[in-house]
């Protein structure tokens, strides 16, 4: 850990601290990582110092401040981001965070593998909540929301992937409080690995910023994606051999899922300001074009064996809940297809299901129901078709039961919404259809995350995805090993010389091995 001592040799007080520390990766995280903070009002000299575990010179960096003010309750919010370039791959850092006037926060981080060197594991769910009620609660909670920050840190994981939806301020009279709650809630994780988020419909709050997503976008400092007036709305990184993509589901997705009647009713000058939370289209194709660079570049690359798609609405699904949406399965599943998308991580309905690869849909199907493309319950070759998880059990306390819509093994989908206006919610036209594409579907109320387990170079020349769901009951803090598969495919090249992609050698990926199948 690093020494450090204020100016003058005495620990300086009096300011307000940092606090809601989190870590996000850069476009390479192998080299690149941004820590985050909030603070109570503005600091002065916000600066980030680090250094190697195991080297004593120590770095320093300047943090740039972000804020914005909650449209609904006047608040302000101070956010500071302090980036970090050239780091060593593969590599232990500790860190300080810096204020005039306050005792640093101290955390640390490891960098991502260089190409194909080393195994990892990253974790995943959406749909998360807050642990707690607050304000006059009436946001979602329950005690899963804080039992699965600890589940995921047991196991140690490179990095988290969020899948939207996640502590669902729209819903509140407190949005401030609520999104402080959440931080505070994943900082004993999130200070030492990057939880990497993608926008779900509970991040839009009407009246903050054109898409509503001021609160997420001043409290994320995320890689770019070369238009500035939607970064951080959606992004990629590269991790080892895998690049995660992160998309906007609600620019394509046909549900009025971000309306909010409390927002509606309480937000002052809701009408007269124009607002509206039905965002559907708003980057006018600007998502979708660099989506296709993205993906058609990643296709080509040696160094890209896996594509996984971070989003938060599916398209498919068997839940008795929202249903997938057919606005997905126009715009995104195409692209998916002829780039060779391996695995999709979403959330929104809040239960976990899993798909066997799909590729194509089903002859004649207007709803274009994807055609699954193998049997395979426990291996899948991704080479014939894209995987989708849907991982919406991370905490919010949903009910399944008691909102039954259709039958069992019937998916779901939104094929339409009816009329609506800023002021009233848009409803989903739904349908069903057969669901051959259904691998394996967990209906019963329950929490749960995945953990993924990235092999890059097993000794038969194939790369491996090793993925168990772990599951725990409603108010119960004890995650356990659920469901388990591994994806499977040729690795695109191969390292030289010795295989070095155990996941047995030593670092590579620490927890308690139960994963393992
Ligand atoms: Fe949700
Ligand atoms: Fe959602």
């Amino acid at each position: 850990m690093i020494e450090l001592m204020a100016e003058g040799g005495t620990m300086l007080t009096g300011g307000p601290a940092p606090e809601q520390v989190h870590l996000q990766f850069g476009p390479d995280a192998a080299s690149q990582i941004a820590v985050s903070w909030a603070a109570r009002a503005p600091v002065a000299r916000p600066r980030l110092r680090f250094s190697q575990a195991s080297v004593g010179s120590v770095s320093e960096v300047q943090a740039t401040e972000r804020g914005y003010t909650e449209a609904l309750t006047g608040e302000t919010v101070y956010s500071y981001h302090a980036r970090i370039g050239s780091l060593e791959p593969d590599t232990c850092y500790g860190y300080e965070i810096v204020h005039d006037g306050a005792p640093p926060v101290a955390g640390t981080f490891r960098t991502g593998p260089r190409g194909r060197s080393a195994g990892f594991r990253f974790t995943s769910f959406g749909d998360q909540s807050i642990p707690a009620p607050v304000g006059a609660g009436l946001g979602p909670n329950s005690p899963n929301a804080g039992y699965v920050v600890d589940a995921v840190e047991a196991l140690d994981p490179l990095f988290h992937l969020v899948n939207g939806d996640l502590c669902y301020g729209n819903c509140s009279d407190q949005p401030v409080a609520t999104w402080a709650s959440y931080f505070a809630n994943i900082t004993r994780s999130a200070r030492f690995r990057p939880w990497m988020p993608a926008l779900g419909n509970h991040e839009n709050e009407a009246g903050n910023g054109p898409q509503g997503y001021l609160s997420y976008l001043t409290r994320f400092e995320l890689p770019g994606n070369g238009t500035p007036v939607f970064a951080g709305n959606w992004y990629a990184f590269t991790v080892g051999a895998v690049l995660i993509v992160s998309l906007n589901n609600d620019d394509v997705c046909l549900q009025d899922a971000g309306f909010s009647s409390h927002r509606r009713d309480h937000v002052p000058d809701y009408e007269a300001d124009g607002v509206d939370p039905y965002i559907r289209g708003y980057s006018r194709g600007q998502q979708r074009r660099w989506l296709e660079r993205v993906l058609a570049a990643a296709s080509q690359s040696d160094e890209i064996d896996w594509i996984v798609v971070c989003m938060h609405h599916v398209a498919m699904s068997t839940a008795h809940f929202n249903g997938a949406d057919l606005g997905i399965r126009q715009n995104w599943l195409p692209l998916f297809e002829a780039y060779g998308v391996d695995l999709v991580l979403a959330g929104h309905e809040h239960h976990f299901e899993r798909t066997f690869p799909v590729r194509g849909t089903l002859p004649g199907s207007a709803l274009l129901t994807p055609a699954p493309q193998g049997g395979d319950r426990a291996e899948m070759d991704t080479r014939h078709g894209t995987v989708h998880m849907t991982i919406g059990g991370g905490g919010h306390p949903y009910n399944a039961p008691g909102q039954l819509r259709h039958g069992p093994g019937e998916g779901i989908v939104i094929t339409s919404v009816g009329d609506g206006d800023p002021q009233h919610q848009r409803q989903a036209h739904l349908t069903v259809e057969p669901a051959p594409w259904s691998a394996y579907s967990d209906e019963r109320p329950a929490f749960g995350f995945a953990a993924l387990d990235v092999n890059p170079a097993e000794r038969d020349g194939t790369t491996t995805i090793a993925v168990t769901y772990y599951r725990a009951d409603p108010g119960c803090a004890d995650y356990r090993p659920h469901d388990q598969f591994v994806l499977r495919k040729p690795a695109r090249s191969y390292p030289a010389g010795e295989w070095v992609g155990d996941l047995c050698r030593p670092g590579a990926v620490r927890g308690d091995g139960r994963h393992r199948a």
